[in-house]
């Protein structure tokens, strides 16, 4: 029988570049071998996620390890499926513009924000899962995030809005239905309306999940630059906005220690005196340091050693 597990959700966020990718596997990777059954979900289409791995992740949940799952969502086809799904049919369509309704139909297709809608729906069918004890969004930069959590708010009344322009079609449907009496049977005659219902309901459950904190965490990744000292800075009352819990504060890319080079030593010295910044800035948050490596952080094996130093007391 399936263990139906209490998972916990982990967000990465911070701006271009800094490390999300790499702490979000570093942190699945040595949950997993505490013996934590992870999935980390990655919707970034550059399939970064596979390089950090070293290991071909696809649409579809890959085992990687005996507890750990890898899965990358391509927006792309995301939007694909979705037009698909909420789209009535291509014969609908064609008469509907016969009734002079075509613009309606044009106007909801150009509806800005369809591709973030399909990706953030594809995202929220992972938040009703009862299969991993942790799941991670390895998320897009910081802007893009907060874009993508503030849109359950945007959906449920543009989802509300489709639900009105079905209700009418639908209308119309039955009215060319009777003007045409041979007209073959519409068999999916709700035109997508349970499709578009189920979603508005994971949007309201994954808005519950995200601004609960026994539930979520949201990690914000930086490195000891001004630029994103400030950005992420910047996005924590947006984050308390939406009742987001803020986990650690995660200060990436480091420079050791070595006396031997005069350019590190100065380096550092200047990163020190950001770090004292951080601290200042985040304190009361978890900050946790992460050295810069001679080597790209990737593979498994680097991977397990810096997650260790993430994972403790998570
Ligand atoms: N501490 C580190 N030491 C050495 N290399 C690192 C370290 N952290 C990250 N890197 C390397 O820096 C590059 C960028 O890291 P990563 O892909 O994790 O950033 P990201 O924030 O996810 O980027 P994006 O915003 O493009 O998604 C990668 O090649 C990664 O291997
Ligand atoms: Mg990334």
């Amino acid at each position: 029988m399936r263990k139906e597990r209490d998972t916990k959700y982990l967000l990465f966020a911070g701006k271009g570049g800094v490390g999300k990718t790499s702490m979000a596997a570093a942190t699945a990777t040595a949950l997993s071998e505490k013996g934590k059954k992870v999935l980390i979900v990655s919707t970034d289409p550059a399939h970064s996620l596979s390089d950090s791995l070293g290991k071909k992740v696809g649409p579809d949940e890959k085992k990687i390890t005996k507890n750990l799952y890898a899965i990358e969502i391509d927006p792309q086809k995301a939007v694909g499926e979705y037009k698909e799904k909420i789209m009535p049919k291509v014969d609908s369509i064609d008469a509907l513009r016969g009734l002079g309704l075509g613009d309606t139909f044009d106007m909801m297709g150009m509806t800005p924000g369809i591709d973030e809608l399909a990706a953030m729906d594809k995202f929220l069918q992972y938040m009703q899962s009862h299969e991993y004890d942790y799941i991670i969004f390895d998320t897009a930069p910081t802007g893009h995030t907060l874009r993508f959590l503030s849109l359950p708010e945007l959906m449920d009344s543009w989802v509300g809005k489709i639900i009105m322009i079905r209700m009418r079609f639908s209308g119309m449907m039955g009215m060319v239905k009777k003007i045409l009496p041979f007209s073959k049977d519409e068999p999916d005659n709700d035109m997508g309306l349970e499709h578009l219902q189920a979603m508005k309901k994971r949007m309201e459950e994954a808005r519950k999940t995200l601004s609960d904190p026994k539930k979520t965490t949201y990690n914000l990744v930086m490195i000891p630059e001004e630029m994103s000292i400030l950005e992420s800075e910047r996005s924590v009352p947006v984050l308390r906005k939406y009742g987001i819990t803020i986990g650690s504060v995660i200060v990436n890319q480091i420079i050791p220690s070595n006396p031997k080079c005069p350019f590190c030593t100065a380096k550092r010295r200047q990163q020190l005196g950001r770090m004292k910044d951080i601290k200042e800035r985040f304190s009361g948050y978890k900050i946790k340091e992460v050295e810069l490596m001679k080597e790209e952080l990737h593979g498994l094996k680097m991977l397990s050693a810096t997650g260790k130093g993430l994972v403790n007391n998570i």
